[in-house]
């Protein structure tokens, strides 16, 4: 993880900034850009091009499920993994940013997580299996665009009531640490939690469950 350059972190920063909403190819661009970030540099995992895919890569894009080995990933990073061609991006929280999930629902549209964006499992106050390790599709349901990861506390463009999450520049949608949205911004839902489960401790599978919190 050490090895990753500082201009592939950069082009993961750049490319969700690009307002391009709903557009399968430019999605898997994103992915396969860079899949770590995070408050405190990240690490990498590239995903091959859609030009040269692998056929393991193929099946993935098709819908099968994706492994995810998350012990390199340190407190206030966010890895991404491709599902579907979809971006699912993994997230180990801080105790900070969990503590912000209990303050400020009134903020949120959907904080007890009633609408149907997750498995049951996740269906909680910090919609998670393991409450600090965080799994959400990384695409904004209001048109698409892929919001940006946001850890930092109050910094000037989002407010000094920003208490980490995610952010859209195409609409300025917000979620929190959980992927739930704000009220009052076009993003109709909460970020989608897809299904997952853990094989081991650090290895997460994503795209699959036994419908229960393994
Ligand atoms: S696509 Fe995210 S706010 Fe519109």
């Amino acid at each position: 993880m050490s090895s990753k350059s500082k201009t592939g972190e950069q082009s993961a920063v750049e490319s969700s900034f690009s307002p391009t909403p709903a557009d399968p190819k430019r999605r898997r661009l994103l992915v396969a850009g860079a899949s770590v970030a995070g408050g405190l540099g990240g690490a990498a995992l590239l995903l091959p091009m859609l030009d040269s895919m692998s056929p393991s890569a193929r099946a993935r894009a098709a819908g099968a499920p994706v492994e995810a080995d998350v012990s390199k990933l340190a407190p206030g990073q966010m890895m991404t993994v491709e599902w579907r061609g979809k971006p699912v991006w993994i997230v180990n929280r801080t105790e900070d940013a969990l503590a912000s999930l209990r303050s400020d629902l009134d903020k949120l549209s959907d904080p007890n997580s009633e609408q149907d964006q997750q498995p049951e499992y996740a269906a909680n106050d910090v919609r998670s299996i393991k409450p600090e390790l965080l799994v959400v599709v990384g695409i904004c349901t209001h048109l698409g665009c892929s919001p940006t990861y946001r850890p930092e506390i109050a910094p000037p463009d989002l407010g000094s009531d920003w208490a980490g999450g995610f952010f859209c520049p195409c609409h300025g949608s917000k979620f929190d640490m959980a992927g739930r949205v704000y009220a009052g911004v076009p993003a109709p839902t909460n970020l989608e939690v897809p299904p997952y489960t853990f094989i081991t401790d650090d290895l997460i599978k994503v795209g699959e469950d036994s419908g229960a919190a393994a």
